[in-house]
């Protein structure tokens, strides 16, 4: 594991569009892991300048994002569909049908979790994962004590996961309960992963993450089996 320590928000979020870039363009056919949450949206601006000047183009880029939350529509402001679209899908020129993002309003969800892995099979994996990472060492939304073997599934939220998130909900009870991920096996299986972290409820996180020690208690920990992962911290928030 790779740990880049950024001097801040903007700096990390930089230094991981930099990398990815650099991916992009060296690559005839790229297939992109995407994350949410507040970590990675930095970094889709700068993806978005890139584009704008013309120093990237999404033209063969292909991507898979590793959640939805279950029962929400994609126009729900709060779906991963929604926020794909607002931070990065409408201002860049990726093309609409290599943009894939889990079910979430699927009858038979699993069903559209069989089909998602398939189509990320099909594919022959994903060359580089962006992550974020949940308070409780959360990675996508594969919860504490998720068996690593896990490919996409559906999952109860954990109640802490579901209050981190409240405060994008009215309340903590408009946060679904459950969710539709890409398993840790999955994630694994990428090329490269990319990991960053902001924010100073991410403290604990990180300083468990730092210790190698691996557990499903702690689902980020498999990340340091991983070949190669680079973990890029936001020092200002999340060690300051
Ligand atoms: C959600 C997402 C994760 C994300 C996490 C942290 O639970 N499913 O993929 O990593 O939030 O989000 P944030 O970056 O906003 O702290």
């Amino acid at each position: 594991m790779n740990v880049i320590k950024a001097q801040d928000y903007a700096h990390m979020s930089t230094l991981a569009s930099d990398l990815i870039i650099e991916e992009i363009e060296k690559s005839a056919y790229f297939k992109l892991g995407l994350a949410t949450g507040s970590s990675p949206v930095g970094l889709y601006k700068e993806l978005i300048e890139a584009y704008k000047k013309g120093t990237l183009s999404f033209e063969n880029v292909t991507s898979f994002n590793l959640d939805e939350y279950v029962g929400l529509k994609s126009d729900d402001p709060n779906s991963y569909h929604y926020f794909m679209q607002q931070h990065l899908f409408n201002h860049v020129n990726i093309q609409k049908h290599k943009t894939f993002i889990p079910n979430g309003m699927a009858n038979d969800l699993q069903e559209e979790c069989r089909r998602y892995e398939a189509l990320i099979e099909e594919e022959k994996g994903i060359d580089l994962q962006i992550l974020g990472i949940g308070e409780n060492g959360h990675i996508g939304f594969n919860e504490p004590s998720t068996p690593f073997t896990e490919k996409t599934h559906v999952v109860s939220l954990d109640e802490s996961t579901r209050e981190a998130n409240a405060r994008f909900f009215n309340s903590k009870e408009n946060v679904p309960t459950q969710a539709i991920t890409v398993g840790i096996h999955t994630i694994m299986k990428s090329k490269k992963i990319l990991l960053l972290i902001s924010g100073e409820s991410k403290k604990e996180a990180y300083e468990r993450l730092m210790d190698p020690h691996i557990s499903t208690y702690f689902p980020a920990s498999i990340l340091h089996e991983h070949p190669d992962c680079t973990v890029i911290v936001d020092t200002e928030t999340v060690m300051g």
